[in-house]
């Protein structure tokens, strides 16, 4: 789904650890083209990752092809939420190659990350990748596997 002025949607959020970094990734991910909106925290008070992670996990899978970023002290607690979400596939990355090949093989649709882990600058190059780098949907083992993912256990 396409936002303002049919723009790709990404659904952006952090607890306290990442409310820094996320404000840098918003505006970051915004000069890149996309819409982006902010689901909190809106401040650097204490609060639980696992509320964030529902919550943008909730918009991704509601808006076909919208992308999810999220942002705590590891990056760990976000993805362990947002993966329990059927329709989500979180990936914690600390690098651009991580980044790369969820979307490439596992076609990743949120982007965990650890603001006590990884330096801004890092991140930005991590998301960049994450952002533009297409499923391999040609791959019929890609499609397989992926499907497989979304079973109930
Ligand atoms: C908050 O202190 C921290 O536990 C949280 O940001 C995150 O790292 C959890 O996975």
């Amino acid at each position: 789904m396409m936002g303002e002025k049919g723009k790709k949607l990404v659904y952006i959020g952090s607890d306290h650890a990442g409310f820094k970094q996320k404000a840098e990734l918003k505006s970051y991910i915004e000069s890149l083209g996309y819409f982006v909106t902010d689901i909190g925290c809106f401040n650097e008070e204490s609060c639980d990752y696992p509320d964030i992670a529902r919550e943008v996990s909730e918009k991704v899978t509601e808006n076909a092809g919208a992308f999810g970023v999220l942002i705590c002290g590891t990056g760990e607690g976000m993805a362990m939420t947002a993966n329990k979400f059927k329709n989500i596939r979180a990936a914690l990355a600390t690098n651009e190659e991580l980044a790369e090949m969820s979307r490439k093989h596992n076609d990743a649709n949120v982007l965990t990350m650890g603001a006590r882990i990884t330096d801004l600058e890092t991140m930005k190059k991590i998301t960049a990748k994450f952002l533009s780098t297409p499923f391999e949907s040609s791959e019929e083992r890609h499609i397989r596997r992926v499907n497989k993912i979304g079973q109930e256990s």
